[in-house]
């Protein structure tokens, strides 16, 4: 297709938006945007932004809408950013942000929204298992019952659980994504944006899976653009 692709990501928390979207962006050649390591990225940097969002992320609550949407212009706002397609990982998560992303960016804001379905009862160990490397940022999961890897295996670096990977955090991360996010998912399939693939398995085989169903979402899109006709 002419145009570089432009998608949504979805996902309960710990289903593998970031894990796949690192190899998607890769396959696509577009670049990712994940809010959740936007503002991870301003809380260590003690930005204005960090400060006032660091809260919110470290005890499972969502970060105003205001306050992201504002975060997602500064990096989307260039028509060159909206031309180099991009992956958007995590956003958005709330009616009112899926809404308000079509508003300012017209019906082609995204060709394809992607949710990665993974159980509930299956998500809660990844997370809990999930290290994030302190040098290099590398996502990995401790071995199931054993000792925890002392150092990152891509770089050597420490290796520690994310601030909101406690229970009671995963807890109300999880009911908000029931609240806040089913509702933008029911929108986009009524707009006829919305592709559920399973997100349970082997890495490698849920990319597979993914690949398969976007590709060939794109191929028919350019094939036939009038697809989307409304939002
Ligand atoms: P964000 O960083 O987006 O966190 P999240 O939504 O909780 O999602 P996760 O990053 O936890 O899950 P993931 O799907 O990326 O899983 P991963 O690939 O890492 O947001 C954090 C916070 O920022 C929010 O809570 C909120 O406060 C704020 N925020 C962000 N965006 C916002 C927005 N739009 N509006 C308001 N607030 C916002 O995988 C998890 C683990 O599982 C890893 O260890 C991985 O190695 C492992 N794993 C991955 N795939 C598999 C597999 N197939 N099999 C086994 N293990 C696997
Ligand atoms: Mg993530």
């Amino acid at each position: 297709m002419g145009e570089r692709a432009r998608l949504i990501v979805l996902g309960r928390q710990g289903a593998g938006k970031g894990t796949q979207c690192i190899r998607l962006a890769e396959h696509l050649g577009v670049p990712h945007l994940s809010t959740g390591d936007l503002l991870r990225a301003e809380v260590a940097a003690a930005t204005p932004l960090g400060t006032e969002v660091a809260g919110y992320i470290d005890d499972g609550h969502l970060v105003p809408d205001d306050l992201v949407l504002d975060l997602v212009a500064t990096n989307l706002g260039s028509p060159r950013a909206r031309a180099a397609g991009y992956l958007l990982d995590g956003f958005p998560r709330t009616l009112a942000q899926g809404q308000a992303l079509f508003e300012v960016l017209g019906r082609d804001a995204a060709h394809l929204a992607l949710e990665l379905h993974v159980p509930a009862e299956v998500v809660r160990p990844r997370l809990a298992a999930r290290r994030v490397c302190l040098g290099c940022g590398a996502v990995s999961s401790a071995p199931a019952g054993g000792a925890d890897p002392a150092t990152c295996s891509e770089c050597g670096g420490d290796v520690s659980r994310r601030a909101d990977d406690t229970d009671e955090a995963i807890d109300r991360r999880l009911a908000l994504y029931e609240e806040q996010s089913a509702p933008l998912l029911i929108w986009l399939d009524s707009h006829g944006l919305l592709t559920s693939v399973d997100g349970v398995g082997e890495p490698e085989e849920v990319f597979a899976r993914i690949t398969t169903v976007v590709d060939t979402a794109l191929a028919s899109r350019s094939e036939s653009p009038g697809l989307v006709e409304s939002h």
